[in-house]
Order: structure tokens, then sequence, then C-alpha cells
């Protein structure tokens, strides 16, 4: 008996069977994909995100030459800014150039021990004494701020190891970290304590140019008066992408970029620096589901946002905010399909999105339109600037559960 899922399945694709008379469109394939989803099939008219390994390499090789050699501790929190903390995991892990890898969440952590990610993991958020004893059973090492030294004295005793910790310290973000002036009281506790080994001092420039160099002064002179005390403080961090190409004193014994590491440029104005070449290494993507023809005054999206002033092709794109493409998108982003940029029309609705197409259907459906991706024109930094999404935004919010395509 056809359970009701699987009867459901098969009704919607009759229905969509008789609706739309063209053949099914060929699974969204680009020679070499691998899909790395295991789950459920996917739709074949579902968006899905697409990685490009090489794109990661070449991003990690160019920080590497930028930072003259140094170690990159590669931050891939918030799924690996939405390329799958897994697929990142096991695509950096591996690289020469990184030295670890760091997120924000501890099960992200857990997961890429999981993957069989053997280098070192730096766990920059909270936690409790729980988590601190699963994080360590797990070889990841905490970023501390608070006086964790008993705790950690207790569970170096359970396992007969100390635990590697990078201090965090507060130079003026204001967010997290020890305050600067009482960062040397809590470094020479855990310095002192047989539990801890300290593999790093960090902090985060608040990246605003009139401050940030005087957080370095204030880091720089915190770290060297410990060092004069002769307490070894593992490797000093703090150059995050923007860092990279702003602050060429912050990069101390290790850098610590994320988006850098994804290729894409922070900041507009960094693009044309000459400073790295970074590649875009993620691509947002749908097919086409319908195209319509509208004729003058007829209405497309909730609100009748879009009123047709003359007879005028749309496409839609069965992609929309629930999946991580932002509502701002239909205030000047472009969306290319064959090769043509479209104006994304209306309103971004949560699984749909429409692209005014012009006088002619020039596009059908099941062609593939690239909603962000290493295309010039098309990069998150060009679909960014028309519409004022944050480059942060477009990556890190793609849903999870959207098909990732390693390509
Ligand atoms: C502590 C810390 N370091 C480094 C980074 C990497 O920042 P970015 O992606 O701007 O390079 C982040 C991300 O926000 C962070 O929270």
């Amino acid at each position: 008996m056809l359970t009701r899922r699987l009867a459901l399945r098969r009704l919607a694709m009759a229905t969509v069977a008789s609706a739309v008379p063209v053949a099914r469109p060929a699974a969204p394939a680009t020679k070499g994909v691998t899909s790395v989803d295991a789950g459920p099939r996917d739709s074949s008219f579902d968006p899905w995100v697409e990685i490009r390994p090489d794109h990661l390499r070449h991003n990690v090789a160019e920080i590497r030459r930028r930072v003259a050699g140094r170690p990159i501790i590669a931050v891939i929190k918030n799924n690996g800014y939405g390329l799958g903390i897994e697929n990142v995991g096991r695509l950096l892990g591996p690289r020469p150039e990184v030295a670890a890898l760091a997120v924000i969440k501890l099960h992200e952590a857990v997961v890429l021990r999981e993957a069989g990610v053997r280098k070192p993991i730096l766990l920059m958020g909270p936690f409790d004494e729980p988590d601190l004893e699963e994080a360590l059973a797990h070889d990841i090492d905490p970023m501390v701020y608070t006086p964790v030294g008993a705790t950690l004295d207790r569970l170096a005793q359970k396992r007969q190891r100390p635990a590697n910790v990078h201090v965090c310290v507060d130079t003026g973000i204001g967010r997290v970290g020890v305050p600067f002036r009482e960062a040397p009281a809590l470094v020479r506790d855990l310095a002192s304590r047989r539990s801890v080994r300290l593999a790093g001092t960090m902090m985060t420039l608040t990246e605003d140019p009139a401050f940030d160099g005087e957080q370095v002064r204030r880091f720089v002179a915190l770290c060297a008066g410990l060092e004069r005390e002769g307490i070894g403080l593992g490797l000093k961090h703090a150059a995050s992408s923007f860092a990279l190409f702003q602050r060429t004193d912050a990069f101390f014994d290790a850098v610590r970029p994320g988006m850098a590491v994804f290729g894409v440029y922070p900041e507009p104005g960094f693009r044309t620096l000459g400073v790295m070449d970074l590649r875009p290494a993620v691509s947002l993507k749908a097919r086409v589901a319908y195209v319509k023809r509208l004729m003058p005054g007829d209405s497309a999206g909730y609100n009748r946002a879009y009123v047709a002033q003359r007879d005028v092709w749309v496409a839609t794109l069965p992609v929309g905010h629930a999946d991580g493409w932002p509502r701002v998108a239909a205030r000047g982003a472009r969306v290319t399909i064959n090769g043509t940029a479209y104006p994304v029309i209306a309103s971004v609705s949560a699984s749909h999105t429409i692209v005014e197409i012009g006088a002619e259907p020039h596009v059908a459906v099941g062609d593939v339109a690239t909603l962000f991706g290493w295309m010039d024109g098309a990069r998150p930094e060009d679909v960014g600037a028309s519409c004022g999404a944050s480059v942060y935004d477009l990556t890190m919010h793609l849903n999870p559960l959207l098909p990732r395509r390693v390509v």
C-alpha cells in the first residue's frame, strides 16, 4: 500500500505532468558533481547550493601568500558560511595552509570530528561544564575568557591530559573576551595550571579603522608583558578577512579569516585593491518553474507589488527567503539565466521569486537560474551591492536543508 507521503508525491508529480507539458528537467547535474546529501530525494525543482573545492583551495593559497606563510585558522561557523559544515571540513581540513578550523557551536565542532577532520578545532562559542567535557573528549580546543581553571583541573584529572585552550581578550569589541586590563591575571592563572596548555591568545578587531590601531597596541602590550614573565601564549591571532586587507600589523602568528576563505570580499572596496584574488566558492541555483506572459495591468506578487505596464514575460523561480534568498533581492538584484541577468520583480516570498524576462519568452521551464555564484556580475558582492544585502546574509542564511552539490 502506498504511504500517504508517497501517494501525495505521486499526486503532485501527476499534477505537474498534466499542468506543464514539458519533459521533466534533467537532474541539475554539472560534470563531476558529487551530491553530498543522502537524505530523502529532492524534487528536481528544489533550489540547491553548489560548492567549488578548487576555489576554496585557491583562496586559502591566496590568503597564505598574503600573510607571508602564516598558518590559517579557517573560520567555518554557521554551517560553513552556508556551504555545509561537513563539506567545508572535509575540503579544508587536509589543506596544508589550514592549521585549524574554528566554529561557534559545539555541535558543529563535533560534526567536524565525526566527519574525520583531524586538524585542531577551535570552539569560539560559550559552554557549560558538560559541554566542555564533551568538547575535550573530542579533542576540541575551547576559547576561554572566564576563570575556568578549576573546571579544567577537574576535567584534566578525569582525562589524565591537559586541555588546549585559546584565551580570548577583549581589547575593545565589548562582546566576549576577558577585558584586556583583567587579562594578565586570568592568563597567569591558566598558565600556572598543569591542566592547561595555552595554545593561543586571540582578540577581535572592531573593524573601525580609527580604533583598530589602539586595539592592536593593547594586545601587543599585553602579550609582551606576559611573555616577559616567561609565559608562553601559544599562537597570537586576531585577523579576520577585513584585517587581511587593512591591517598587516594584526597578522601576528596566525590569521583567522572566514569570508575570504569562501572567496568573497567582505567590503566592496576591497575587490579593486589588488591585494588578493578571491574566487567565490558558493553558488545558489534554482530552475525556472514557470514562464508566463503578463498583459498591461496584470500584477505579480503579494500586494500586487508589480503591475505590468506592457506585454511582458516573467519567470517564476521556486526559491525564496525561506531558502536564504533575501527579501531585499526584490529591490534591485538580478538573476542570471542562460547568460543574461534578469531583474527580480514584485516581492520575494518564502518560496518564490519572480523575474522579468522581457518582451520575448527567452527562458524555458527547467532552465538553470544563478541567484549568485562565481561569475563576474553575479558574485555575492554584486548581488549584495545591487539590492543592499550583506554578503554575510547571502551566504550564512542559506537554508541548511537545501541540497549541497560539490562540483
Ligand atoms: C571571532 C571571530 N573571528 C573571525 C571571524 C571571521 O570573520 P570574517 O568572516 O569576517 O573573516 C569571525 C566571524 O564573524 C569571528 O566571530
